[in-house]
């Protein structure tokens, strides 16, 4: 498939969609972006996407340049030219083209980026397995709730876990709290409860999150928003969620077995409905539906 992108409202084949080499998105990382998935042409929590993404925006005092329901027609349109079955659309908005100059001056006119590619999904292997993960201590800056392109550090953890082997690398804080992951958020299962950081400046509000929370409660588990660390008595699982992995068992960390040292019930469980609740998206644009 020839893949088509949108830049600032216009679509065009993925070669020729191009950016200014002085927009602030390539010199500054001055922008924020959102990852959405969407399946079988029903986009998994939309609304919650655009609201992060607004929000992102304006806490780098960014305005969308369009209505949300505007930008979501965007969206759909961006993803009806590129009709993945599980598909992954990117939005990026950064605040536009001009002079290098950290103050640029006056307004400018903001750049808007939306691609639709094939949604990537955890190879058999490590569904079978699960993920591993090292810690790092976390020397990112100090609004990770905010969506944003900066994204070098997280580059960087990545690029150290896949040099000693793993998946993912867990940001600890000085205290040695998980926090998240690079692009991921980690939770853990302690003495049967769903354990995972509360939301603030140090973690982004996954939206992935914020669905494995609702099914956990709906399935009648117990669960703790709190700094929690990986040598707590009674840690039993580990797991992790993002829109690319849906929720993911976590098995070894830094070397060290989880737990059994393979996925645990309550991860598969949890995973089981959260696909469920998928597939239900993806055959009827609900993902309620029974
Ligand atoms: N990353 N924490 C961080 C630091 C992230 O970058 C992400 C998402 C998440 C999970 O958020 P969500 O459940 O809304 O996808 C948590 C995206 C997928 C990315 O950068 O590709």
């Amino acid at each position: 498939m020839t893949l088509t992108a949108c830049v600032n409202g216009r679509f065009l084949p993925l070669e020729q969609a191009t950016v200014h080499i002085e927009d602030r998105g390539f010199q500054f990382a001055d922008g924020v972006y959102e990852v959405v998935a969407c399946l079988n042409g029903h986009f998994l929590d939309m609304d919650a996407h655009l609201a992060r993404l607004e929000r992102s925006a304006a806490a780098i005092d960014l305005l969308l340049p369009c209505p949300r329901e505007e930008l979501a027609g965007i969206v759909e349109e961006t993803w009806r030219r590129n009709p993945f079955a599980d598909a992954m659309i990117y939005i990026q908005l950064t605040r536009g083209v001009a002079p290098r100059a950290h103050l640029p001056a006056g307004e400018l006119v903001p750049t808007l980026v939306v691609t639709s590619r094939e949604l990537p999904s955890p190879s058999p292997e490590k569904l079978e397995h699960g993920a591993t993960a090292i810690t790092l201590e976390d020397f990112r800056w100090k609004r990770c709730d905010i969506k944003s392109i900066a994204l070098l550090a997280s580059v960087m953890g990545k690029r150290e876990a896949a040099r000693r082997g793993a998946d993912e690398a867990f940001w600890l804080d000085a205290e040695g709290h998980v926090l998240e992951g690079c692009s991921t958020n980690v939770f853990a299962i302690i003495a049967g409860h769903l354990v995972t950081h509360p939301l603030d400046h140090q973690v982004l509000g996954g939206i992935t999150r914020a669905m494995l929370i609702r099914l956990a409660r709906e399935a009648g588990l117990e669960v703790e928003e709190r700094p929690w660390s990986l040598d707590e008595a009674d840690l039993t699982e580990c797991m992790l969620t993002s829109t690319t992995n849906a929720v993911l068992p976590v098995c070894r960390v830094d070397d060290t077995p989880v737990g059994e040292g393979a996925p645990g019930p309550v991860a598969l469980v949890l995973r089981q409905r959260m696909l469920q609740a998928m597939d239900a998206l993806r055959e009827t644009g609900n993902r309620n539906a029974a």
